[in-house]
């Protein structure tokens, strides 16, 4: 079956179906070969501009849209929190429509409110990106993720993904549970009671409180930081008590297939939910991560970019 990209803005993967995101996976593929080449650019978004508009810090996803978007040839505006005029008190509303006076094509969102990037995507005609809001979703780090899992294991269908860590608060996770469950894989969520609720069953994953107990099984584990800018209130006694239950420490890691790939969407606290030598170990994909964003958000950027609605 053919699929076609016929959606203006991406805000989350729940809505998407498998053949849309195999779609996007397949287009990053393209992209990747060309990054292989010696010149890396195409010029499938020229004459269109692009903002970045990220309200909540970012490293990764920040400077990974920056990249894709120069390397489609489109003209691209970052704009942070601290130098733009929400700080006068200016309106997200507002500030999207001054962007839209300016022609802008894409808005690529990131934002500390769940459904930020949904409240614009329907107040603007350019494409709206969601590029995280709040505890809600985070879908290119989602695509990412099965990208890489994709790459590195041949398939996704089948395999025993386990999620660890602060899974309530992780937008990341929200995305990869979506996804991975609707391209055939398995899902665990560990971690402690507090921040892995069992409402989370609903979604169709497996709950575990016993890391040790699903470590053997699992074909990739997917850590995940303890979120605290977004709780307000102590969800465990302490971090020397999370390491000690749920941090990937060395000798827990000996509980792992040997084949089994460790994974982090970063920023990554060493020696908390994971020790610092396995994060940078043989069967750390880590940074394959980081690598792959860079194709996912071109082939987001050019399916979104190419829906004309103006
Ligand atoms: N994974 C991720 O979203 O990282 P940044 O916050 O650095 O973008």
């Amino acid at each position: 079956m053919t699929v076609h990209w016929t959606r203006k803005d991406l805000l989350g993967l729940r809505e998407l179906s498998a053949e849309e995101i195999t779609l996007v996976l397949e287009t990053a593929d393209a992209f990747k070969q060309v990054g292989t080449r010696e010149v890396k650019k195409v010029p499938a978004l020229q004459g269109k501009t692009l903002i970045n508009l990220f309200i909540e810090p970012s490293t990764r996803t920040r400077t990974s849209f920056e990249l894709a978007a120069k390397r489609l040839s489109a003209d691209i505006v970052n704009i942070t929190a601290a130098a733009s005029s929400l700080t006068k008190g200016e309106t997200l509303k507002d500030t999207a429509k001054v962007l839209e006076a300016n022609h802008a094509d894409l808005i690529v969102l990131r934002h500390s409110s769940a459904g930020a990037a949904q409240f614009l995507s329907t107040r603007v005609r350019a494409s709206v990106i969601n590029a995280g809001d709040g505890a809600h979703e985070h879908p290119t780090q989602g695509l990412l993720d099965l990208y890489t899992i994709r790459e590195k294991k041949g398939a996704v269908a089948g395999l025993h993904v386990a999620i660890i860590g602060d899974i309530l608060f992780s937008r990341v996770a929200r995305s990869n549970i979506f996804a991975l469950l609707k391209m055939g894989a398995r899902v665990t969520l560990v971690g402690p009671s507090t921040l892995v609720p069992r409402e989370f069953e609903q979604l169709g994953a497996k709950i575990s409180h016993q890391l040790d107990e699903v470590l053997p099984s699992a074909d990739v584990v997917n850590l995940l930081r303890i979120q605290h800018e977004r709780q307000r209130k102590e969800y465990f006694p302490g971090l020397g008590e999370y390491i000690r239950f749920f941090g990937l420490t060395k000798s827990r890691a000996k509980l792992l297939k040997p084949d089994c790939l460790i994974m982090h969407p970063g920023p990554i606290n060493r020696g908390v939910e994971i020790d610092s030598d396995l994060a940078d170990g043989p069967q750390s994909v880590i940074f394959d991560q980081v690598t792959n964003g860079l194709a996912i958000r071109m082939a987001v950027l050019y399916l979104c970019g190419g829906i004309v609605t103006r």
